[in-house]
């Protein structure tokens, strides 16, 4: 998608995809990675998610990266933390202390993120971003996202699947298969929980999908 096709969503208020509890299952497996509590964790594509914050109150030190300074602004809005801004790269940041950790978001163009300067992260938390990317940008989306990591870095990776001929993306389908074959030269996948899952406001079911399913996989290191 074009950034403006964000930024459109954005300020239009169409951000159905926003889950303004967080996600159920980010308490239940994100222990599962074993993390150092001051770890530095990666989110791509953010939104204005409280899933930050769930992971900044975990100790974790963490940054987004997000198009839309609307959904950066919201975010400390409606989080009630005060922050601080300044610019990094070609990146507006806007940074808080949040429990035991830290929340920054880089607002710009994940594509620009630069492993040298930003890097090297020891986690990283994707939900609907891979799914908010066409397939033409999916691989581009991880080969980047590895350039930012360090090299056992883990992740939990949340997405969906449903039968792509009901409705247009995004979030867009993305089947089992195709998360083995972009994640195969980087980590062992492992699914921990799928299920039915018509989420975010029924937005999939307005839209004409009669079931979806929910994948919650975490990558890692081989052995
Ligand atoms: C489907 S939403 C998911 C947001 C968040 N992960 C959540 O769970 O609520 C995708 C987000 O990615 C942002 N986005 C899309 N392309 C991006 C890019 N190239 N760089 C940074 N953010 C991007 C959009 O503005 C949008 O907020």
């Amino acid at each position: 998608m074009e950034p403006d096709f964000w930024h459109k969503r954005w300020s239009q208020q169409q951000t159905a995809f926003h889950q303004p509890d967080g996600h159920p299952m980010l308490n239940k497996w994100w222990p599962t990675l074993d993390l150092g509590t001051d770890a530095r964790v990666l989110v791509p594509l953010c939104g204005k998610t409280p899933d930050l914050r769930t992971l900044a109150e975990r100790g974790h030190r963490v940054t987004g990266i997000e198009l839309s300074p609307i959904a950066a602004q919201d975010f400390f809005v409606e989080q009630h933390l005060s922050a601080d801004s300044d610019e990094l790269d070609d990146f507006e940041r806007y940074r808080a202390d949040c429990g035991a950790g830290t929340i920054e978001i880089l607002v710009g163009d994940f594509f620009a993120a630069s492993g040298q300067t930003l890097g090297p992260f020891d986690a990283f938390y994707d939900r609907a971003a891979l799914i908010a990317l066409p397939e033409t940008m999916r691989s581009r989306y991880v080969e980047h996202l590895f350039t930012l990591l360090n090299d056992d870095a883990p992740g939990l990776l949340i997405t969906l699947d449903y039968d792509q001929s009901q409705m247009n993306g995004p979030p867009f389908a993305v089947d089992e298969e195709e998360v083995n074959t972009l994640f195969d030269a980087y980590r062992e996948v492992k699914i921990l929980e799928t299920g039915a899952r018509l989420g975010g406001k029924n937005m999939l079911a307005e839209r004409g999908v009669k079931s979806a399913d929910e994948y919650v996989y975490r990558l890692t290191a081989s052995a």
